[in-house]
């Protein structure tokens, strides 16, 4: 704790990081606003009193890789060059088009010198790190193709697995979708502690879907269909690899996973009905494990899994599947997707092998689970800044406009509810506000007073599950508006949150049924899934750093199309 706040303190004096203070809105500093609203700033450029411990460039790039038999296909990547620091700080995934592993220590401070070799704009987001607004990879960071980015920032997160990904504005999907992610681990003394399997036998595990033309290249399109749903490909990929393969010996391992697919939930499980063991979630290590039938994961978040193999025959296999589930997509755009274009052959909620493990070696010594893992902080009721009046995260979706709090992203667009005092911890509640553009008396009704001052009477922080509470919500949303609910990852930038309490609409618990067992709600999360009908509470603090802080979902091609707002911490 007291570690913390001295890091804290020597952090805020950096000069560099001086900056924070005023730059809650910089439409000074030189800001050109370009036709969407989004300023364009001048890059930040190294600051010559921040001593790193870490510095590396970043690279954004065309590149072509082989990913399937026969062609290269033409992907856009990161690569990176150590400049300072401890060699493995960058580890490569072999001839994968996904970015190199990042590897940073708690405490250490990093410098990125991002530059961009593409040819259209791009910043790049740490995805679970808590670092100041403007090293945080806003759009309005975005640099143009042939320029250079600096961040400067020191690592203060605990042990977790993290994401680094363009943030654009309306472009992020694409990015992603041409290849342009990878994963940032952050260790502790906490972790290290507890020697877990390490080295080979810690095995990263990015999934993603996408699709391929005849000719081997990536196919991406933004027709009004596969914007509203998502985009989904017919082919699954692992570590950038088809069919992919991990070989092991019988003992345990342990899997870092990440869904880094544009829109594509998982619904995890072992094909021979082994349980699977989380042992981490989004923030890292859960205190002690749990042991799931199978386990939901939504585009952005991530799992630690201990995966023993102890006992298993030499040449025997287990294969990670998606189980099938309901419910995700909207009603109306299912029974749409029969006619539209790609009648997809990995139809959403069907069941299929996302990749394969083989025992080829049989060893008879293998660590063994530990039953306490760490120990988290967690957030109590009397912290709270609002315990009775929650900050409103209100989803509505149609096909012409996906909102939150019933408005599009815009710059500058900050709303009263979007205001939040630094050092603060605040309650925070998502839901289906069902308003959608679908006219402006169901937006007044769905995400309205009606809908916000709904917190204040109900109040408190009850675990309780009250199903009646979106009788307001569900008037409104008549029949139309039902038909277009669907999943939303919903992620949150900055600190990672705890979920409170999650509740289902009556009427929709038969198709969260299929899905309901596979959340974690024991460890530190910065994105949620959000089933239709599900309201979920969450408890986040906004600590040390002011400035804009994106709230979106991670539906990427939802996040492009307006399904993103900024919390502005003052
Ligand atoms: Cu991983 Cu704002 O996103
Ligand atoms: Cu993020
Ligand atoms: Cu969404």
């Amino acid at each position: 704790m007291s570690n913390l706040s001295y890091s804290r303190r020597r952090f805020l004096t950096n000069s560099s990081v001086g900056l924070v203070a005023f730059c809650g809105i910089p439409t000074i500093l030189n800001a050109m606003e370009n036709m969407h609203g989004m300023p364009n700033l001048k890059p930040n450029k190294a600051s010559p009193n921040f001593k790193p411990d870490v510095e590396f460039d970043l690279l954004c790039k065309s590149d072509s890789v082989s990913i399937l038999p026969g062609r290269q296909t033409q992907v856009e990547q990161y690569t990176a060059l150590l400049k300072k620091g401890p060699k493995e700080t960058i580890t490569g995934i072999a001839g994968s088009y996904l970015g190199p592993l990042i590897n940073l220590q708690k405490g250490q401070k990093v410098r990125v010198n991002l530059h961009n070799k593409l040819t259209e704009s791009t910043v790049t987001h740490w995805h679970g790190l808590h670092v100041p607004a403007n090293m945080d990879g806003h759009p309005m960071y975005a640099i143009a193709s042939g320029e250079t980015l600096v961040y400067e920032f020191e690592v203060v997160n605990r042990a977790g697995m993290n994401i680094y990904h363009p943030h654009p504005h309306e472009n992020t999907a694409k990015q992603v979708y041409f290849g342009l992610a990878g994963a940032l681990f952050v260790r502790d003394q906490e972790e290290e502690a507890l020697e877990l399997p390490a080295g080979e036998f810690e095995i990263p595990i990015v999934i993603q879907d996408r699709l391929f033309d005849g000719q081997n290249q990536l196919v991406y399109s933004r027709n009004m269909h596969d914007r509203m749903t998502g985009f989904y490909g017919d082919q699954i990929l692992v570590n950038g690899r088809p069919n992919f393969q991990i070989d092991v010996a019988s003992r345990a391992y342990r899997l870092r996973m990440l869904n880094g697919s544009t829109a594509r939930i998982y619904k995890l499980g072992w094909d021979d009905g082994t349980p699977i063991t989380v042992i981490g979630v989004d923030g890292g290590l859960l205190e002690q494990p749990e042991i799931k039938s199978y386990v939901m994961l939504a585009p952005g978040e991530r799992l630690d899994v201990w995966a023993d193999f102890s006992g298993r025959k030499e040449g025997s296999q287990l294969v990670m599947r998606s189980l099938p589930y309901l419910g995700v997509l909207p009603k109306m755009a299912s029974q749409m997707g029969g006619m539209m274009r790609h009648a997809n052959s990995l139809a959403v909620g069907s069941e299929y092998p996302i990749f394969t493990v083989r025992v080829i070696k049989k060893i008879s010594d293998s660590p063994k689970l530990p039953t306490k893992l760490s120990k988290i902080n967690w957030h109590q009721a009397n912290e709270l800044a609002n315990p009775d009046k929650p900050i409103p995260i209100g989803i509505s979706e149609s096909p012409m406009a996906m909102l939150l709090n019933g408005r599009p992203y815009a710059y500058n667009d900050i709303q009263d509810i979007e205001r939040i005092k630094v050092n603060t911890i605040q309650l925070m509640e998502v839901f289906h506000a069902h308003g959608g553009r679908g006219g402006h008396e169901s937006e007044k009704e769905g995400v309205g007073m009606g809908m916000m001052s709904m917190g204040h009477q109900q109040g408190g922080m009850g675990m309780k599950h009250s199903g009646g509470e979106h009788k307001e919500g569900r008037q409104s949303m008549g029949s139309g508006m039902g038909m277009m609910s669907m999943a939303h990852p919903i992620h949150l930038h900055g600190q990672q949150f705890q979920i409170v309490s999650r509740s289902i609409n009556s009427g929709e618990e038969s198709d969260y049924a299929t899905v309901q067992d596979g959340f974690i709600n024991s460890g530190l999360k910065d994105t949620v899934l959000v089933m239709p009908g599900e309201k979920i509470r969450i408890i986040k603090p906004f600590q040390d750093f002011k400035g804009l802080f994106m709230y979106h979902c991670h539906n990427l091609e939802h996040e492009d199309m307006g399904m993103m707002r900024d919390f502005l911490i003052e």
